[in-house]
């Protein structure tokens, strides 16, 4: 799998969330490496660990502040993070298991979802957020 990066379109100009956002792929490209160049199973679930930690991290930083300023579809959103959560959490643990391994369908879909939800679903907060200062 080719590795990624967050592309310049795809930056909300809310620095706190852009570097978040940056790090997601960080983490898939770590991963991917771990796989690849070192055929090494438990560097790759020490990724998915933190990858798992990031997720929890990344979705409670965005629902803090929508939270705070009263998002008026913080539900629909907050819906989304924890089924994307839930996949994450049970991609890691399968993996742990041995019951899978790092394929491409998996990691095309996680990168895609995130990409997607990246366009889609977070730039409709970034008004909110930055008419309440935060930068
Ligand atoms: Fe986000
Ligand atoms: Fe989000």
């Amino acid at each position: 799998m080719e590795t990624k990066e967050l592309a310049p379109g795809l930056c909300l100009g809310i620095e706190v969330i852009d570097g978040q956002h940056a790090r997601f792929f960080e983490l898939m490209n770590r991963m991917v490496a771990s796989d690849t160049l070192d055929g090494n199973r438990e560097l790759v679930a020490e990724v998915l660990a933190e990858m798992v930690a990031y997720v929890h991290d990344h979705f409670q930083t965005e629902e803090e502040l929508m939270e705070r300023f009263e998002y008026p579809d913080m539900m629909a959103h907050v819906v989304k993070h924890a089924q994307f959560a839930a996949i994450v959490e049970n991609f890691h643990e399968k993996y742990v298991n041995e019951e899978i391994g790092l394929d491409d369908e998996v990691m095309g879909y996680l990168v895609e979802w995130f990409t997607e939800h990246i366009r889609v679903e977070d730039p409709k907060y970034v008004e909110l957020f930055k008419a309440n200062g935060v930068v």
